[in-house]
């Protein structure tokens, strides 16, 4: 059975005192409960990066950022690149987060090459994916999936140093989540996309579920076939919360 990782996308919130106390009680609590079933993993906003991973130090969690630019350095105000990242000491990075393709309007094509500037910098990408309402009710589900991974996945990626979030839009921080058949039937395709992308690789590819995982449901999602995990917006930002989801699958 593949490891499971439990991550939080903070999103654009915490100031330095809930933030480093969040990551604290997260530390403590994984300090006391490593486990080789699931790790643990989270993602502050830039600002917060650098005393979570203080706080976090020694205790097996893992610490992320939320984007990074495709280039190393350069003229480019207001970015952040993987290699800034790695420096600091960050494991991984998400990309391609519904809220930054509609709000930055990402494409495929640029995440893609986030991607690789990520991996090539020795970070994990958690790549996202997932479809809007609209596309649901179009019965186009599968096919946006299937076009996001081709696009956003890149060559240079495998079983080690990505991870693919499915992230239905509409289900998140909505309350809503899609029935267990349908993550079943989207986590076993994106299974196939990876293993025609990147043939026996797939095998060790987490695929994690993300869209409204809370306590109460955390234990019934994390069971499904090939659902490798969790990204938690909302719910990660209470310690006692997203430590009951991590505990559902510990
Ligand atoms: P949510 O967000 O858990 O608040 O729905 C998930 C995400 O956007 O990663």
């Amino acid at each position: 059975m593949r490891k499971a990782l439990i991550a939080g996308n903070w999103k654009m919130n915490g100031l330095t005192k809930d933030g480093e106390s969040l990551a604290k009680e997260v530390a403590q609590f994984y300090s006391q409960n490593q486990s080789e079933k699931a790790s643990m993993l989270v993602c502050p906003p830039f600002t917060l990066l650098s005393k979570v991973l203080d706080a976090v130090k020694g205790s097996g969690v893992s610490v992320g950022a939320q984007d990074c630019h495709t280039n190393e350095s350069g003229a480019y105000t207001g970015d952040i690149s993987a290699k800034m990242l790695k420096d600091l000491g960050c494991d991984y990075v998400i990309l391609g987060h519904s809220e930054r393709r509609t709000y930055h309007k990402e494409s495929n094509e640029l995440i893609c090459a986030k991607a690789e500037a990520a991996i090539k910098e020795g970070l994990k990408a958690v790549i996202c994916i997932g479809e809007t309402e609209a596309e649901r009710d179009a019965g186009k589900t599968i096919n946006v999936c299937e076009e996001q991974f081709k696009k956003s996945v890149p060559a240079v990626s495998n079983g080690e140093n990505t991870v693919i979030a499915y992230e239905p839009v509409w289900a998140i921080g909505t309350g809503k989540t899609p029935t267990n058949a349908d993550v079943e039937e989207v986590h076993a395709a994106i299974r196939k996309f990876a293993v025609e992308k990147m043939g026996a690789e797939a095998d060790k590819l987490q695929l994690l579920y993300g869209g409204s995982v809370k306590p109460s449901n955390a234990k019934e999602l994390l069971s499904i076939a090939n659902v490798d995990g969790a990204l938690v917006g909302g719910a990660s930002l209470k310690a006692d919360d997203f430590i009951a989801i991590a505990k559902s699958r510990l």
